[in-house]
C-alpha cells in the first residue's frame, strides 16, 4: 500500500490546480483528485443498495427541490446514519423518515432521536432511538431543496443566444456537475466513488425543454399546466459522481446515414448555430469508440451516449457524466485527445472506478496515456505535433532536478505526480511490449465491472500478465517498480562507463540533481527499477524496445557484449524510461561525430537525437559532463531541421547565456548561437512562401528572435526601419506599429534617441489603451539595453527625479527585468552604489522597495569580480542595509555558489568556443555588436 500511502500525502499538500506550465492541448481534463484533501469518508457501517430521486427544476427562481429515498444495508451495528449534504442544501428535518423493511415486506418506522447538520462539514447525522441490526435493509426518505448557481458545480445555469430569423433569442440550460464529490450540493447521498448502486430517477422540467440523463428516457407525464415529469430507466450500479442531466432545448445534430446496426445510439446535442462547425464529431467520437474497445476489448458499457457540445460551459474540464458528456464547443473541434479522454473514462472511471480519490491519480494517468497515444495513432501525430510525450517529460526532468522540487506551488505537485505516472505507464508499454501491457489492462478491468479497483489492482494485474508473457522475471513485480517511480519526487540519472577492451560498459544509477549545490539529504538511499534498453551502432534497431537489463533498484550492475570501440551505444533510446543517460567520453564523442554524417542523422530517430542533445546540455550544466563535450554534441544542429530537437535549444542557449552573461565567453557564445541558427532560419524564411506548416511558423519566430538579439544585421536593419515609421508617425501615442519582436533588439542595439522615444511613449502611455502594452514596452525599455546609458537614465527619471508617471509596481518591474543580465544588474548595483543616500531616503517608508532593489542589484552575480563588487559594499554600507540585511548575505552565499561553477566550467566554454570560432574561420559580416 506504500503508493497508496504517497498519494494520500499528494492529496492533502495539494488544493486547485496550476497548469500554466504545460501545454494547453495536454491539460488533463478528469479531475477527481482535485477534491477538497480532508473530505470526510463516512463511517461503513451503512452501505447503500438503491436510491429513487426526484427533482424538479424551477426556471423561474432559479431553485430546485425534491425527495429522494435511499435504500441500505446495515453492516456493522450503529445507531446513526451519516450522509453528505453541502451546506447550501436545505434538509426537511421534520419530515425526514426512516423504515426498516422486514422479511415480509413491510415497512416499520425506526424512531428517531435527532438530526445534526455538522457544522464547517458537508454532512447530515440521523441519530436514532434504537441500534440498527446488522444484515436488515433501511429506507431513509429525505425532502431538499436548494438554489440553482451560474458556477458550474452541482446544479448550475447557463446562457446563450441562438438567431431564430433575424433576432437573437436568449435561452438558457440547467446542467450538472458532480465531481468530484457535488453531488451533495443537490441531494443528500452517500457521495463517495466506492458506492456504487443504482439510481431510479424522476426530473420534473418546464414543458418547453427536454431532459438528457445517463439513462434513456422510460415515460413522460404531465406534471402540471406548464411541466413535465420525466422518468428514467433505471440506471446500472453507479457512483454519486457520474450522475448527471442537462435540461436544455439543444437541439440533436440530424444523423446523415444509418447508425451502423451493432452500434450503440450515439447522439450528438448543440444549440443550433454551431451544428455545421460539429459534422465530424460523430465520425470522429465512432472511430475513438471503436479503438477503445478494441484495447479494453470490451463494448461501451452503456446502452446510449448523449454527447453534448454546452454553449458557455464555464468549466475547465468536460463534465464526464456515465452516458452523457459535456464538452465545451471548442472542445468538440479540436483533434482527438480532448474526446478520448472522456471516452476512456466511461470504461475506466464510471464503469470500473477507483475506490478512492486517491486511486484517481493513476486512472488519469491511464486516460493521459491512453488518449495521447490513441490520439496520435489515429491523426498520425498531427494533434500534438509529436510533443507528447516531450512536453511533460521535460517539466518533469526541470521541476524533479531542482533542490526543492514543487517549492513554490504545491499544486503543481499533484499534476506532475500524475504526469510522471503517465510516462511510467508508457515505460511498461515499451518495455513489457504492447501485448502483455493490453492484456494486463484487459485483465484489470475484467470482473471489476461496476466495481471499483485501487491502484495495486493495476500494478498486480500487469504483474500477473508480464509473467504469464515471460516479459518480466517471477522475483519481480511491476508494483515495485513502479511504485520506486511514483513514490519520490525525483528521478534518476543513470552513468553508463564503457570498457572497450573488455566490450562491456558499468551503469550507476543515482538522484538527478541540475541546479546547484547539490545537497539535497538521503540521496544515497534513491534507487530506482530502471530498465536498460540498449541501441548499438554494430546492429542499429529502434524497433526493439525490450530492457536488456533491468537495475532492480541497485547502484550498479554491468552491460556485457557490447560493440567494440569504433561503434557507440544508446542507452534509453527514443526516452523510454524518463530519466537522462550520461556516458564517457569517448561514447559521447561517437555519438556527436555520427551525428554530424547525413546517414547518421537519418538513422537516429528524432526523439533519440534531441534526447542525445537535451541530456548532453543538462548534465553539464549540472556539473556531470564537461562542457566541451556537450558543445560537441551541438555541433550537428547546424544541419537539424527537426523542431522538436530544436524546442529544447533555445530554453538551453537562454540558460546557458544568462549564466556567463558576465565574461569575456558571452560574446563568443553569442557568435556560436548566431552560427547554429542562422542557416536554419534562412532556410525557413525561404519557403515561407508555400502553405507553412503551424511548428514551422513558430520556429522560424523563435529562431528570429534569438537571433535578432544575437545581433543579426538583417533583423535588425528591418526592426529599425518600422521603428522609424513610428518615430515619424504623427500621433504616435495612439498606438504602436512595431511587431514585439522588434521591439527588444531596437531597444538593445539601436541609438539612445530610439529609447528615449520608446521612453516617452510609456510616461505619455493614454489611459484609453491596453495597460499590457505599456507594460511590455516598459519590459524591453528596462530588460533589453546593453548600455549603461539607457539604462541609468532610465533609473534617474524613476528613482530620483520621482517622476509621478511610474508607481512602484513599474518600478519593481523594473528592477527584476535589471536583475536578468548582467549589463541590467550591473548598471543597477553601480546607480546604487553612487545615490546610495538619495536612493535610501527615497525608500525609507517602503521596506518591500529596498528589499526588492537590494536583491536585484545584488543577486545576479555569478563571477569572482561581482562577488568582490558585492562584499565591498556590504562592508562599506555595513549597518545601513536595514530590512535588506540578510538580503545581501543571501546574494553573497549564491554569488560563492555561482562563481565556483563559473570557475570550474568558463575557462571550458572559451576554450571550445575559440576552437570552433578559429576553425570556422567566422565573419561576422551579418551581425552587429
Ligand atoms: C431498492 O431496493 C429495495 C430492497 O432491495 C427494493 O425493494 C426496491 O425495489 C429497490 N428499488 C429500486 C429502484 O431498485
Ligand atoms: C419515497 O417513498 C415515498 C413513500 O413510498 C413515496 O411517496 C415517494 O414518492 C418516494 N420518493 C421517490 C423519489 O420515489
Ligand atoms: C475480445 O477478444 C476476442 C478474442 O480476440 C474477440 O473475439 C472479441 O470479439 C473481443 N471482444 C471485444 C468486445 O472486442
Ligand atoms: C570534441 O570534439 C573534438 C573533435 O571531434 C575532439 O577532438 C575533442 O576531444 C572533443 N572534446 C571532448 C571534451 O569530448
Ligand atoms: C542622472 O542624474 C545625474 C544627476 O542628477 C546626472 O549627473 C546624470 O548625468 C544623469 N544620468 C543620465 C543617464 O541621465
Ligand atoms: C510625467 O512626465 C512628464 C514628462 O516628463 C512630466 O512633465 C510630468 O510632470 C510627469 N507627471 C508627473 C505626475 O510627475
Amino acid at each position: 500500500m506504500g503508493c497508496l500511502y504517497i498519494f494520500l500525502i499528494v492529496t492533502l499538500l495539494s488544493i486547485g490546480s496550476v497548469l500554466s506550465w504545460r501545454e494547453h492541448r495536454i491539460r488533463r481534463s478528469i479531475d477527481l483528485s482535485v477534491t477538497n484533501p480532508l473530505d470526510t469518508k463516512l463511517p461503513s457501517d451503512l452501505v447503500p443498495t438503491n436510491y429513487t430521486l426526484l427533482l424538479e427544476v424551477n426556471a423561474e427562481d432559479l431553485s430546485f427541490h425534491g425527495n429522494v429515498n435511499i435504500t441500505m444495508t446495515c453492516a456493522k451495528r450503529t445507531n446513526q446514519i451519516n450522509l453528505h449534504a453541502h451546506h447550501d442544501l436545505q434538509v426537511d428535518e421534520v419530515n425526514l423518515e426512516v423504515f426498516q423493511h422486514t422479511q415480509s415486506g413491510k415497512s416499520m418506522p425506526v424512531k428517531i432521536r435527532r438530526i445534526d447538520r455538522v457544522p464547517k462539514k458537508p454532512l447530515l447525522v440521523i441519530y436514532l432511538q434504537d441500534d440498527l441490526s446488522v444484515g436488515s435493509l433501511y429506507e431513509v426518505r429525505l425532502l431538499f431543496k436548494g438554489e440553482i448557481w451560474e458556477n458550474t458545480e452541482g446544479l448550475f445555469q447557463g446562457k446563450y443566444k441562438q438567431t431564430s430569423g433575424d433576432q437573437l433569442q436568449d435561452l438558457s440550460y440547467f446542467a450538472t456537475y458532480f465531481r468530484p464529490n457535488h453531488a451533495r450540493r443537490v441531494f443528500p447521498c452517500f457521495d463517495e466513488p466506492a458506492y456504487k448502486v443504482p439510481f431510479k430517477v424522476t426530473i420534473i422540467r418546464p414543458k418547453q425543454y427536454h431532459t438528457l440523463f445517463n439513462t434513456e428516457l422510460e415515460s413522460t407525464e404531465l406534471y402540471t399546466n406548464d411541466k413535465v415529469a420525466d422518468h428514467f430507466k433505471i440506471t446500472p450500479p453507479i457512483s454519486t459522481f457520474t450522475l448527471g442531466f442537462v435540461v436544455s432545448q439543444l437541439e440533436e445534430l440530424p444523423v446523415s446515414g444509418d447508425n451502423a446496426p451493432n452500434q450503440v445510439p450515439l447522439r450528438i446535442w448543440s444549440r443550433r448555430d454551431t451544428q455545421e462547425n460539429l459534422k465530424d464529431v460523430r465520425a470522429k467520437i465512432t472511430l475513438v469508440m471503436n479503438h477503445l474497445t478494441n484495447f479494453w476489448n470490451a463494448s461501451y458499457p452503456l446502452e446510449k451516449l448523449d454527447i453534448i457540445a454546452l454553449p458557455n460551459f464555464g468549466s475547465v474540464k468536460p463534465a464526464d457524466n456515465w452516458g452523457l458528456i459535456l464538452f465545451k464547443e471548442n472542445e468538440l473541434q479540436q483533434g482527438y485527445y480532448a474526446i478520448t479522454q472522456e471516452l476512456v473514462y466511461q470504461w475506466l472511471g464510471s464503469w470500473i472506478t477507483p475506490n478512492w480519490w486517491s486511486d484517481a491519480h493513476v486512472n488519469k494517468a491511464i486516460a493521459g496515456f491512453l488518449s495521447a497515444s490513441t490520439a496520435i495513432e489515429l491523426d498520425g501525430g498531427v494533434e500534438f505535433d509529436g510533443k507528447w510525450p516531450m512536453t511533460i517529460l521535460y517539466s518533469i526532468y526541470y521541476e524533479f532536478s531542482k533542490r526543492y522540487p514543487h517549492s513554490r506551488i504545491t499544486a503543481m505537485k499533484q499534476e506532475t505526480t500524475c504526469s510522471k505516472t503517465e510516462l511510467v505507464l508508457r515505460m511498461l508499454n515499451f518495455t513489457l511490449g504492447e501485448d502483455t501491457f493490453r492484456r494486463g489492462m484487459q485483465n484489470m478491468i475484467k470482473h471489476r465491472e461496476f466495481k471499483t479497483f485501487v491502484t495495486d489492482d493495476v500494478w498486480e494485474s500487469l504483474t500477473k500478465q508480464s509473467h504469464l508473457d515471460n516479459r518480466l522475471c517471477e522475483s519481480a513485480t511491476i508494483n515495485e517498480v513502479a511504485e520506486s517511480w511514483i513514490e519520490k519526487d525525483r528521478i534518476p540519472v543513470v552513468k553508463v562507463i564503457r570498457h572497450y577492451g573488455k566490450q562491456t560498459a558499468t551503469v550507476t544509477q543515482r538522484v538527478y540533481l541540475r541546479e546547484r549545490p547539490h545537497d539535497v539529504p538521503e540521496q544515497d538511499k534513491m534507487l530506482w527499477w530502471i530498465p536498460l534498453v540498449v541501441a548499438r551502432q554494430d546492429k542499429l534497431d529502434f524497433s526493439n524496445t525490450s530492457a536488456t537489463k533491468w537495475m532492480k533498484k541497485v547502484k550498479e550492475v554491468t552491460l556485457e557484449n557490447l560493440p567494440n570501440a569504433n561503434h557507440f551505444i544508446i542507452v534509453n533510446p527514443e526516452e523510454i524510461g524518463p530519466f537522462p543517460v550520461n556516458y564517457d567520453e569517448h561514447n559521447w564523442n561517437l555519438l556527436a561525430d555520427y551525428l554530424l554524417t547525413q546517414d547518421g542523422r537519418s538513422k537516429i530517430p528524432t526523439y533519440t537525437r534531441a534526447k542525445l542533445l537535451h541530456d548532453a546540455w543538462n548534465l553539464a550544466y549540472a556539473g556531470d559532463l564537461s562542457f566541451a563535450t556537450a558543445f560537441n554534441m551541438t555541433l550537428f544542429m547546424q544541419y537539424e531541421r527537426n523542431h522538436l530537437v530544436w524546442n529544447p535549444v533555445f530554453t538551453l542557449i537562454d540558460h546557458i547565456g544568462r549564466h556567463i552573461d558576465m565574461s569575456a565567453a558571452h560574446k563568443k557564445f553569442e557568435i556560436y548561437v548566431r552560427t547554429l541558427l542562422t542557416p536554419l532560419y534562412e532556410e525557413l524564411v525561404q519557403d515561407q512562401q508555400e502553405e507553412g506548416d503551424n511548428w514551422k511558423s513558430n520556429l522560424r519566430s523563435l529562431a528570429k528572435s534569438f537571433l535578432c538579439k544575437a545581433g543579426y544585421k538583417p533583423c535588425i536593419e528591418e526592426a529599425q526601419r518600422v521603428y522609424k515609421n513610428w518615430m515619424e508617425s504623427a500621433e504616435p501615442d495612439m498606438g504602436n506599429p512595431v511587431a514585439n519582436q522588434y521591439i527588444c533588439p531596437v531597444f538593445k542595439w539601436g541609438t539612445q534617441e530610439e529609447w528615449e522615444f520608446g521612453l516617452q511613449r510609456v510616461v505619455n502611455f493614454p489611459e484609453m489603451r491596453m495597460k499590457s502594452e505599456r507594460t511590455y514596452l516598459l519590459k524591453t525599455l528596462a530588460g533589453c539595453p546593453i548600455q549603461a546609458s539607457k539604462i541609468n537614465r532610465l533609473l534617474n527619471i524613476t528613482l530620483l527625479e520621482n517622476n509621478g508617471n511610474f508607481t512602484d509596481n513599474d518600478i519593481s518591474l523594473i528592477f527584476k527585468m535589471l536583475s536578468g543580465g548582467s549589463n541590467g544588474y550591473m548598471a543597477l548595483f553601480k546607480f546604487l552604489q553612487q545615490n546610495w543616500n538619495a536612493i535610501k531616503l527615497r525608500f525609507k517608508d517602503q521596506e518591500g522597495m529596498w528589499d526588492n532593489l537590494v536583491n536585484s542589484a545584488t543577486g545576479s552575480f555569478t563571477t569572482q569580480e561581482g562577488y568582490d563588487m558585492v562584499s565591498q559594499l556590504y562592508v562599506q554600507r555595513q549597518g545601513e542595509f536595514g530590512t535588506a540585511e540578510h538580503i545581501i548575505e543571501k546574494s553573497l552565499k549564491n554569488i560563492k555558489e555561482e562563481t565556483k561553477w563559473s570557475d570550474e566550467n568558463l575557462p571550458v566554454i572559451e576554450k571550445w568556443l575559440d576552437r570552433f570560432l578559429n576553425q570556422h574561420k567566422l565573419g561576422s559580416e551579418k551581425f552587429i555588436g
